[in-house]
């Protein structure tokens, strides 16, 4: 591999674990202000020392985030299509390979929307992706994509998309976790990282998921909504960073959660 190449992807995926905890601030691009994100800055600062990567967009990367803390960038460079729209598959490439190497990135992301109309020409901006991203040593990774069709998520489905990204020359492959996930995993040639999706009930739910990704060969998290929409973020990234990096169990991430989130003194002075 390219010096280059190798640079990059040593940036994301960290040499001590193999592993990678990615902060995914990306969803505005067609999703809006949503809650939490609704001023990036704001949410991104005091968790930026806990993430390996922050995947975003070039607008918000100029707009919200210190050059000088120097992070490590994966550009989310597909978009098209907004949430007011019934089908979100209709993504191109909205930002060029040129814009991602002014902007020191370390990869680019784009999405995959595999089995609807669109298939078709987001599989064929994937490989274009690709063949001019290598000219830069430059990784590329591709994100399974459901749209609204969350029910999807299956080891079938996810299976064939990973494996698909993979062919066609993706370096890094996000996707969802599912039953069955080690068949999603074994498919799959290239590493692959696990979105969190919509926030789920708990936190424990989201540290559960991240264990088992990470038990069922997935080497990290490129995780958003279930980080920042916690009420409290920073405890929610570093217990998942136990979990990703240090091996926690469910419980002993939880309990990390709790310490650093307050939750266990008040229950400790509620029993006093
Ligand atoms: C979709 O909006 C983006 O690709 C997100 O980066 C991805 O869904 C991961 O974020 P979350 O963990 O919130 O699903």
């Amino acid at each position: 591999m390219d010096w280059g190449m190798q640079n990059r992807l040593n940036r994301i995926i960290q040499a001590d674990t193999g592993h990678t905890v990615m902060l995914a601030v990306d969803h505005g691009y067609f999703l809006g202000p949503l809650t939490r994100l609704e001023e990036p800055g704001k949410t991104i600062a005091p968790l930026l020392p806990y993430a390996d990567a922050l995947m975003l967009t070039r607008g918000v990367l100029r707009q919200c985030v210190d050059a000088g803390a120097n992070p490590t960038v994966v550009l989310r460079v597909s978009g098209g299509v907004s949430i007011a729209r019934d089908d979100l598959s209709d993504e191109g490439i909205a930002t060029s390979v040129k814009e991602a190497v002014r902007l020191n990135a370390s990869a680019i992301a784009l999405s995959l929307f595999v089995g609807t109309e669109h298939e078709r020409q987001t599989l064929l901006a994937l490989g274009e992706l690709v063949n001019e991203a290598e000219e830069y040593g430059l990784p590329v990774l591709a994100v399974t994509a459901v749209g609204r069709e969350l029910e999807k998520r299956d080891a079938r489905y996810l299976g064939l998309c990973c494996r698909m990204a993979a062919e066609l020359g993706a370096r890094l492959v996000k996707t969802y976790y599912c039953d069955d996930f080690e068949k999603v995993a074994r498919g799959c040639p290239v590493p692959l990282v696990v979105a969190g999706g919509p926030k789920l009930e708990t936190e424990r739910d989201a540290l559960e998921l991240t264990y088992a990704s990470i038990q069922r060969g997935a080497i990290g998290v490129d995780m958003g909504r279930n980080i920042w929409q916690s009420d409290h973020p920073i405890a929610m990234i570093r217990a998942i960073r136990a979990v990703v990096h240090e091996g926690a169990t469910v419980d002993q991430a939880h309990d990390l959660f709790r310490e650093l989130s307050g939750a266990r003194a008040m229950a400790v002075v509620a029993g006093s």
